[in-house]
């Protein structure tokens, strides 16, 4: 396989960097005596600050979050704040390198509206911000048992991080990190066997564009997650939607295209048992894909495992993070490396 920055053996590791999020998130609070708790106790609501990457810790919390934490959350991710954002904000800055621009301008602005700021990266200049401005900052550890290599491949110790600074402070009280550590490591071995189901995933959507759909929630961010693993590391267009939104308008989208997109979508439904209630859910999306199935190459669904809404959402992540592997090994390109991005941002 072509991997020149060990993006494979990196995901092998996701369990320890579970555990290793955990911990460097309760040595930060130790070691961080200044760190004012009194402010946070006092937030009426949250931001989460980040990008790419880093940004889908936003996402994270908010889906996780739904079920108990009970200020508001906002997911920013771009570098202006919202009007909202006060003394009275936790703010939590979210940059593996540190140095994202959008990032860096949001979490100064925030300083000068006076939101308590937590910081998550493995340096950069956020932690050095941070360090000046005595905000907590929360320093990822990019050599678990295997390095960490990209920000997006740190996912597992970022979302950890964040979730047990978030436990420790009493704003999230079910906390179920604990759950998913053997459940990762369980799928980790079952889904890096040859022919394993991600393969025949990754094998199955051929040369097609894959279009991702879950329910709002846990599965829009395994989507989500799912679309930029694709993009990234198979580097090949991939969409996603989240239903029930999706009932409302893009289904009518594949009304008159049938002959074009039957040759270019393939479409990837994430399902799991934390899904929005109260509606015929279920039905709708046996309903959408029966519509959608003669408009597209192939219709795919992928069920979550694990006992807990945490577990289940690392167990699509691991999932997709798998497929979108096998995809670029079989497309032959090094998943590694976004020169892409590395451009855009060298050009700005
Ligand atoms: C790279 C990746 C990107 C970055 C994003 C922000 O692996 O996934 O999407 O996460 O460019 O950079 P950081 O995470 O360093 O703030």
């Amino acid at each position: 396989m072509l991997d020149s920055l060990g993006m494979f053996t990196t995901l092998l590791d996701s369990s320890n960097q579970i555990k290793a999020g955990k911990e460097i998130a309760k040595d930060a609070l130790v070691k961080h005596k200044k760190f004012d708790v009194g402010n946070i106790e006092n937030a009426e609501n949250i931001v989460v600050a980040g990008m790419g990457g880093s940004g889908l810790i936003g996402d994270l919390i908010s889906a996780v979050g739904a079920f108990d934490i009970e200020l508001p959350i906002h997911i920013l991710k771009s570098s202006s704040l919202p009007a909202f954002v006060s003394q009275k904000t936790l703010f939590l800055a979210v940059s593996f390198s540190g140095n994202t621009a959008e990032t860096l301008i949001a979490t100064e602005e925030a300083k000068n509206r006076g939101a308590s700021i937590v910081s998550i990266s493995t340096g950069g200049r956020l932690k050095e911000l941070s360090k000046n401005q005595g905000f907590l900052s929360i320093e990822i550890n990019p050599e678990v048992s295997s390095p960490i290599p990209m920000p997006r491949a740190g996912f597992f110790q970022m979302a950890a991080a964040a979730l047990t600074f978030l436990t420790e402070v009493n704003l999230y009280k079910n906390n179920h990190l604990e759950k998913a550590v053997p459940h990762i490591s369980k799928r980790v071995e079952e889904l890096a066997t040859e022919r394993s189901s991600a393969y025949n995933l990754a094998k199955d959507l051929g040369g097609t564009i894959p279009l991702i759909s879950a329910a709002s929630g846990i599965g829009a961010v395994a989507a989500r997650r799912l679309k930029n693993q694709i993009n990234e590391n198979s580097k090949t267009p991939a969409f996603f939607s989240e239903v029930p939104e999706a009932f409302h308008n893009e289904l009518v989208g594949w009304g008159v295209q049938g002959d074009v997109t039957r040759q270019v979508f393939s479409l990837v439904t994430l399902r799991s048992d934390f899904e929005p209630s109260g509606f015929n859910l279920d039905k709708a999306i046996e309903v959408a894909t029966e519509m959608q199935e003669e408009v597209v190459s192939n219709c795919f669904k992928v069920s979550a495992e694990g006992s807990t809404a945490l577990c289940q959402l690392f167990d699509l992540v691991v999932f997709g993070d798998f497929v979108s592997l096998y995809l670029a090994d079989l497309l032959g390109v090094d998943p590694g490396p976004i020169p892409a991005v590395d451009e855009l941002k060298s050009r700005i």
